[in-house]
This record gives structure tokens, sequence and C-alpha cells, in this order.
């Protein structure tokens, strides 16, 4: 689960990609106009805040397994996302699954398109609480089921350093099993799928409980979704790590049109 690319990197290639495709296309005959697109989701530095927050929030002993026995975060680390993806250089697994954080770059352009303000939004399994505090940053109410209790304590505590930049009251998170709540309900649901050691159930769930007209949000998807239908692939390239797929069910409607 390493991130060998930099986000940013790679953001400035989609936009020279997207640059060239529009000359090709529009051809060069359109006056140039002033841009007015405002990025509309959280900023960068708020999302560096958050990882970073995140990471402080790990104990030692948690720090030690993840980052072959360190107990600190180095400095250099610690303000650079992509950075302390490095350092944690091993996913440990717990009760009912694997951890390990996603990086919340990689999510940002699905989540912009999918999570909007008001979005009842879920997080099967949300280890320190990261894809939470960004979902919310976007506008949703958002909740996560956590099993291990470790992870709980760590995604309230980075919460709570967090409280200028996130809602307190818009995010929610459940300890328990994820297989013992409905998933309906919720407009998205985000799942990491490397997290529970019962892949096959976290399936037949979504098939029986996502509403129709909801989406789901993989990250790392490992097998595909029956009885859902993929919408998209975000970036649409082939062999990025990871692609984020998002998948939907169709409403009763659409369903009979077919
Ligand atoms: C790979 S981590 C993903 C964390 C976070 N969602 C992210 O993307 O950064 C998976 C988390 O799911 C939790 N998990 C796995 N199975 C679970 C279950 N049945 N109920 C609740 N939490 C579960 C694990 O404890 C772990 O913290």
């Amino acid at each position: 689960m390493r991130h060998r690319d930099s986000w940013r990197h790679r953001r400035s290639l989609y936009q020279i990609g997207f640059l060239l495709a529009g000359t090709l296309v529009l051809g060069p005959a359109l006056p140039a106009r002033p841009s007015t697109h405002e990025p509309s989701g959280p900023s960068a530095a708020a999302l560096d805040r958050i990882q970073r927050e995140c990471l402080r929030a790990y104990p030692p002993d948690l720090l030690a397994e993840m980052a072959s026995g360190a107990r600190e975060i180095p400095s250099g680390v610690d303000a650079d996302p992509e950075a302390q993806m490095q350092f944690l250089d091993k996913e440990i697994p717990l009760d009912k699954g694997l951890f390990y954080p996603i990086l919340l770059e990689d999510l940002l352009p699905a989540f912009e398109r999918y999570v909007t303000e008001g979005a009842r939004f879920l997080d099967l399994g949300s280890g320190d609480g990261r894809v939470l505090f960004m979902a919310n940053l976007l506008g949703a109410e958002a909740v996560g089921i956590e099993y291990d209790k470790r992870m709980v304590k760590i995604s309230r505590r980075a919460q709570k350093a967090l409280k200028d930049l996130v809602d307190p009251g818009r995010v929610r998170v459940v300890r328990g099993d994820f297989f013992a709540s409905s998933w309906s309900g919720y407009d998205v649901i985000y799942y990491f799928d490397l997290s529970s050691f019962e892949q096959e159930r976290v399936r037949q769930k979504l098939k029986r409980e996502l509403d129709p007209g909801a989406r789901l949000i993989v990250g790392y998807e490992q097998a595909p979704f029956p009885g859902l239908e993929l919408e998209a692939r975000i970036p649409e390239v082939e062999a990025r790590d990871p692609v984020i797929t998002v998948y939907r069910r169709a409403t009763p409607a659409e369903a009979a049109e077919r």
C-alpha cells in the first residue's frame, strides 16, 4: 500500500493534459477568457493539516508497529502527507481487518464530484478519521464506524485538534462492528477495499443495502462489487495507483426502463 507518485506532480500532468486536449478539441480560434472557476473543495493546506493531526494522534507503540520501530514522527515528515505515507511502511492487522490510512489527495477528485453539501456520508471502518474530516469539509454529515478501540480514540483525539476546522456536530465516530448497522439511509458510502477480513460479506451487504441512487466510493478495489453499476474510475487513466472506483445502485425507475 505504498504511494509511489507524488499527487502534486500527477495533478500538474493532468492539467497539462487537459490544456492540450482543450486546444485540440476547441482549436486555437477561441479568444482567451479569464477563468471564473473557483476551486470549491478543501484547500491543500486543510488536507495537510488533517493528515498531520491524524498522524500526531497515533500513540508511539502504533507508530513503532507501522514505521519500522520509530516512536516519533521525524521533522519533515510531519508536514508532508506523501512523506507520511513513506514513513508508515507497513499496514497492521487489527481484530476485524487491516489498518492503513488512505492519502486524502488520492480521494479528493472523487469526493469533490460526489460528496456534496448536506450529503449523508458513511465510512466503513473509519480508522484514524481522516476521510470523515475531509467529507465534513465538503459539507457532508459524516459517520464512521470503527471496531478498533485504539483507532476510535485516535480519531477522537484528531477531531479535537481540528475543532476549528471540522464541524463537531456533523462528524460522528461510532465504535462497533459495521456489519451490525444498517448501510441504508446514506447518499455516499466509502470503503477502503482492504479493510475487512470478510470482503465477500461486505459485497453482499452493499448489494442489499446501498440505497437506490446512492454512491459507493472504493479505494484500492480488489474485485468488482456485484449487483451495483460501475459509474466512474477516477482518474480515468489505467495503471494509476490507486484508481478510485465509484458504483451506484439504479433507482427503481431506471431498473424498470432496462
Ligand atoms: C484500511 S483501514 C481504512 C481507514 C480509513 N477508512 C481510511 O481510508 O483511511 C480499515 C479500518 O477498518 C476497520 N474495520 C475492518 N472491519 C471492520 C468492521 N467489521 N467493523 C468496523 N470496523 C472495521 C479496521 O479496524 C481499520 O481501522
